[in-house]
Protein backbone atom coordinates (compact mmCIF):
# COMPACT_ATOMS: atom_id res chain seq x y z
CA UNK A 1 0.00 0.00 0.00
CA UNK A 2 1.17 3.63 -0.96
CA UNK A 3 0.52 6.09 1.82
CA UNK A 4 0.10 9.51 1.06
CA UNK A 5 1.50 11.17 4.24
CA UNK A 6 4.60 9.70 5.81
CA UNK A 7 3.64 7.72 8.87
CA UNK A 8 5.19 8.82 11.91
CA UNK A 9 6.06 6.17 14.69
CA UNK A 10 7.00 7.28 18.14
CA UNK A 11 8.86 6.44 21.01
CA UNK A 12 7.77 8.05 24.58
CA UNK A 13 8.65 7.60 27.66
CA UNK A 14 6.41 10.59 28.96
CA UNK A 15 4.44 13.53 29.14
CA UNK A 16 4.36 13.95 25.69
CA UNK A 17 4.64 17.42 24.67
CA UNK A 18 6.64 16.68 21.69
CA UNK A 19 4.17 14.38 20.81
CA UNK A 20 1.28 16.70 21.26
CA UNK A 21 2.89 19.43 19.06
CA UNK A 22 3.29 17.13 16.22
CA UNK A 23 0.22 15.41 16.29
CA UNK A 24 -1.07 19.16 15.83
CA UNK A 25 0.93 20.40 13.40
CA UNK A 26 -0.45 17.20 11.15
CA UNK A 27 -4.09 18.25 12.28
CA UNK A 28 -2.95 21.52 11.17
CA UNK A 29 -1.37 20.03 7.84
CA UNK A 30 1.76 22.01 8.43
CA UNK A 31 3.68 18.84 8.42
CA UNK A 32 2.27 16.22 5.64
CA UNK A 33 2.53 13.39 7.83
CA UNK A 34 0.19 11.08 10.22
CA UNK A 35 1.22 9.54 13.20
CA UNK A 36 1.03 5.68 12.60
CA UNK A 37 1.59 4.23 16.48
CA UNK A 38 2.92 5.24 19.88
CA UNK A 39 4.98 3.12 21.89
CA UNK A 40 6.01 3.50 25.66
CA UNK A 41 8.25 1.42 27.72
CA UNK A 42 5.78 3.14 30.62
CA UNK A 43 2.82 2.21 31.28
CA UNK A 44 1.27 5.46 32.49
CA UNK A 45 3.34 7.72 30.36
CA UNK A 46 1.09 10.79 29.81
CA UNK A 47 2.06 10.24 26.23
CA UNK A 48 0.11 7.13 25.53
CA UNK A 49 -3.12 9.04 27.26
CA UNK A 50 -2.05 11.90 24.37
CA UNK A 51 -2.34 9.47 21.79
CA UNK A 52 -5.24 7.45 23.05
CA UNK A 53 -7.07 11.03 23.13
CA UNK A 54 -6.56 11.05 19.28
CA UNK A 55 -7.59 7.78 18.74
CA UNK A 56 -3.48 6.56 17.69
CA UNK A 57 -2.74 3.40 18.41
CA UNK A 58 -1.11 3.50 21.82
CA UNK A 59 0.85 0.41 23.10
CA UNK A 60 2.93 -0.62 25.80
CA UNK A 61 5.69 -2.37 25.66
CA UNK A 62 8.32 -2.51 28.18
CA UNK A 63 10.99 -5.38 30.33
CA UNK A 64 7.38 -5.82 31.76
CA UNK A 65 5.86 -7.01 29.03
CA UNK A 66 9.31 -8.75 27.35
CA UNK A 67 11.63 -9.34 29.49
CA UNK A 68 14.42 -10.65 27.67
CA UNK A 69 16.02 -7.60 25.92
CA UNK A 70 16.25 -9.44 22.41
CA UNK A 71 12.04 -10.28 22.62
CA UNK A 72 11.68 -6.14 23.56
CA UNK A 73 13.66 -4.95 20.63
CA UNK A 74 11.92 -7.25 18.31
CA UNK A 75 8.21 -6.67 19.59
CA UNK A 76 9.04 -2.90 19.29
CA UNK A 77 10.51 -3.13 15.84
CA UNK A 78 7.53 -5.31 14.37
CA UNK A 79 5.12 -3.19 15.74
CA UNK A 80 6.58 0.05 13.92
CA UNK A 81 6.78 -1.78 11.17
CA UNK A 82 2.79 -3.53 11.57
CA UNK A 83 1.68 -0.12 11.44
CA UNK A 84 3.73 0.58 8.83
CA UNK A 85 5.45 3.72 10.20
CA UNK A 86 8.13 5.06 8.07
CA UNK A 87 9.95 6.96 10.35
CA UNK A 88 10.57 6.91 14.05
CA UNK A 89 10.63 10.05 16.20
CA UNK A 90 11.92 9.37 20.08
CA UNK A 91 10.07 11.76 21.78
CA UNK A 92 11.29 11.59 25.18
CA UNK A 93 12.23 8.25 25.05
CA UNK A 94 14.66 6.94 28.16
CA UNK A 95 15.36 3.68 27.14
CA UNK A 96 18.33 2.94 24.47
CA UNK A 97 17.53 1.52 20.96
CA UNK A 98 18.44 -1.86 20.24
CA UNK A 99 20.38 -3.48 17.19
CA UNK A 100 17.71 -4.73 14.88
CA UNK A 101 15.28 -1.64 15.73
CA UNK A 102 18.28 0.35 14.51
CA UNK A 103 18.81 -2.24 11.41
CA UNK A 104 15.24 -2.28 10.57
CA UNK A 105 14.93 1.85 10.93
CA UNK A 106 18.46 2.39 10.11
CA UNK A 107 18.99 6.50 9.21
CA UNK A 108 14.95 6.85 9.75
CA UNK A 109 15.24 7.18 13.43
CA UNK A 110 15.04 10.73 14.99
CA UNK A 111 15.70 12.01 18.38
CA UNK A 112 14.84 15.30 19.70
CA UNK A 113 17.31 16.47 22.49
CA UNK A 114 16.75 19.68 24.79
CA UNK A 115 20.58 21.33 24.11
CA UNK A 116 23.06 22.45 21.17
CA UNK A 117 24.72 18.65 20.82
CA UNK A 118 27.53 17.86 21.08
CA UNK A 119 27.13 20.10 24.15
CA UNK A 120 25.67 18.76 27.25
CA UNK A 121 24.99 15.11 25.44
CA UNK A 122 25.19 11.92 26.36
CA UNK A 123 24.58 8.72 28.95
CA UNK A 124 22.77 10.51 32.05
CA UNK A 125 22.11 14.31 30.25
CA UNK A 126 18.55 14.35 30.15
CA UNK A 127 15.79 16.80 32.04
CA UNK A 128 16.58 19.13 34.12
CA UNK A 129 20.10 17.94 34.37
CA UNK A 130 20.79 19.54 30.95
CA UNK A 131 19.98 23.08 31.84
CA UNK A 132 21.36 22.74 35.27
CA UNK A 133 24.59 21.93 33.43
CA UNK A 134 24.03 24.80 30.77
CA UNK A 135 23.29 27.16 33.72
CA UNK A 136 26.71 25.92 35.76
CA UNK A 137 29.06 26.14 33.04
CA UNK A 138 27.83 29.70 32.49
CA UNK A 139 26.91 29.39 29.03
CA UNK A 140 24.74 32.47 27.43
CA UNK A 141 23.29 30.49 24.49
CA UNK A 142 21.63 27.02 24.59
CA UNK A 143 18.67 25.16 22.38
CA UNK A 144 17.69 22.03 21.02
CA UNK A 145 18.94 19.71 18.20
CA UNK A 146 17.28 17.33 16.35
CA UNK A 147 19.40 14.53 14.88
CA UNK A 148 19.51 10.66 13.78
CA UNK A 149 19.93 8.05 15.80
CA UNK A 150 23.08 5.72 15.92
CA UNK A 151 24.43 3.37 18.52
CA UNK A 152 25.53 5.81 20.95
CA UNK A 153 23.40 8.30 22.81
CA UNK A 154 22.67 11.77 21.48
CA UNK A 155 25.85 10.89 18.69
CA UNK A 156 24.36 10.81 15.30
CA UNK A 157 24.43 13.12 12.34
CA UNK A 158 22.66 16.33 13.57
CA UNK A 159 19.45 17.70 11.15
CA UNK A 160 18.54 20.96 12.90
CA UNK A 161 19.44 23.20 15.72
CA UNK A 162 17.68 26.49 17.28
CA UNK A 163 18.97 28.99 19.73
CA UNK A 164 17.55 30.23 23.43
CA UNK A 165 18.84 32.36 24.83
CA UNK A 166 20.00 32.30 28.40
CA UNK A 167 18.68 35.17 30.48
CA UNK A 168 20.27 36.65 33.72
CA UNK A 169 18.39 35.31 36.58
CA UNK A 170 16.98 31.90 34.77
CA UNK A 171 17.40 28.85 36.71
CA UNK A 172 16.92 25.36 35.22
CA UNK A 173 13.16 24.94 35.48
CA UNK A 174 12.59 28.89 33.63
CA UNK A 175 15.13 27.76 31.05
CA UNK A 176 13.18 24.47 30.31
CA UNK A 177 10.09 25.99 29.47
CA UNK A 178 11.74 28.10 27.07
CA UNK A 179 13.44 25.13 25.52
CA UNK A 180 10.91 22.81 25.00
CA UNK A 181 9.32 25.30 22.89
CA UNK A 182 12.38 25.69 20.78
CA UNK A 183 11.94 21.78 20.92
CA UNK A 184 8.47 21.74 19.34
CA UNK A 185 9.31 24.12 16.55
CA UNK A 186 12.35 22.65 15.72
CA UNK A 187 11.10 18.60 15.45
CA UNK A 188 7.95 20.13 13.37
CA UNK A 189 10.67 21.95 10.88
CA UNK A 190 12.76 19.21 10.50
CA UNK A 191 9.95 16.43 10.01
CA UNK A 192 8.80 18.96 6.99
CA UNK A 193 12.26 19.55 5.38
CA UNK A 194 12.65 15.92 5.94
CA UNK A 195 9.39 14.91 4.20
CA UNK A 196 9.60 17.76 1.06
CA UNK A 197 13.08 16.86 0.64
CA UNK A 198 14.80 19.74 1.77
CA UNK A 199 16.60 17.52 4.19
CA UNK A 200 18.00 14.12 2.72
CA UNK A 201 18.20 11.47 5.01
CA UNK A 202 21.29 9.01 4.10
CA UNK A 203 20.38 6.25 2.42
CA UNK A 204 18.45 3.59 4.27
C1 LIG B 1 12.19 16.76 25.83
O1 LIG B 1 12.86 17.76 26.53
C2 LIG B 1 13.12 16.09 24.84
O2 LIG B 1 14.08 16.95 24.34
C3 LIG B 1 13.77 15.03 25.66
O3 LIG B 1 12.76 14.57 26.52
C4 LIG B 1 11.80 15.60 26.74
C5 LIG B 1 10.46 15.04 26.40
O4 LIG B 1 9.41 15.91 26.70
N1 LIG B 1 14.38 14.01 24.83
P1 LIG B 1 7.95 15.58 26.24
O5 LIG B 1 7.59 14.21 26.78
O6 LIG B 1 7.91 15.60 24.73
O7 LIG B 1 7.08 16.65 26.82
Amino acid sequence: MIHELTRLGFLVSGRGSNLQAIIQACKDKKLYAEPAVVISNNASAGALDIARSESIPAIHISRNTHPDIDQLDRAITETLQQHQADLVILAGYMKKIGPVLLKAYRNRIINIHPSLLPKFGGQGMYGMRVHAAVLAAGERVTGATVHLVDYDYDSGPILGQRQVEVLAGDNPESLAIRVLAAEHALLVEVLQDIIKGKIILPDH
